[in-house]
């Protein structure tokens, strides 16, 4: 399902070191993106944990980027290897539970990528609005 009115709403788990401060450049070199991500800073994209990103697309999200430095560049040595690995396993059970995994993306952008920022969350908010929203929030009993 399609509609020109969607717009999509991107959660972000983006690290200190790299991602956040490439966000950060994007921001402070006026490198226009589309409005529609929400920033969650962590130190590194090894504690972002499977549950965080579930959370977020059970609670509304379209769509969740994790951000982390390149392979060979992470602060804390292979945090971004194990947030690797625990993607891969977390797109499996989603897969196996017929939940819609590619709205889960996970991208090395480093501090001075800004533009990479920029054109990542370009791509992601074009993907999901052609996707629609997402089939798996949770419709809350107010
Ligand atoms: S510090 Fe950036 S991914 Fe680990």
């Amino acid at each position: 399902m399609t509609s020109d009115n969607f717009e999509p709403k991107i959660v972000a788990f983006l690290c200190n070191w790299c991602t956040y401060t490439g966000a950060d450049l994007a921001g402070t070199s006026r490198i226009q993106y589309p409005p529609n991500v929400r920033i969650i800073r962590l130190m590194c994209s090894g504690s972002v944990d499977p549950t965080y990103v579930l959370k977020a697309l059970l609670d509304g999200a379209d769509g969740v980027l994790i951000g982390g430095c390149h392979p060979g560049d992470c602060h804390y040595q292979s945090g971004n290897y194990k947030a690797r690995r625990r993607v891969i396993a977390l797109k499996e059970i989603l897969k196996q539970a017929g939940m819609e995994e590619d709205r889960v993306w996970l991208r090395w952008i480093s501090a001075s990528e800004g533009q990479r920022f920029a054109d990542t969350v370009t791509q992601m908010t074009q993907y999901l609005k052609e996707k629609g929203p997402n089939p798996m929030k949770r419709e809350w009993a107010v």
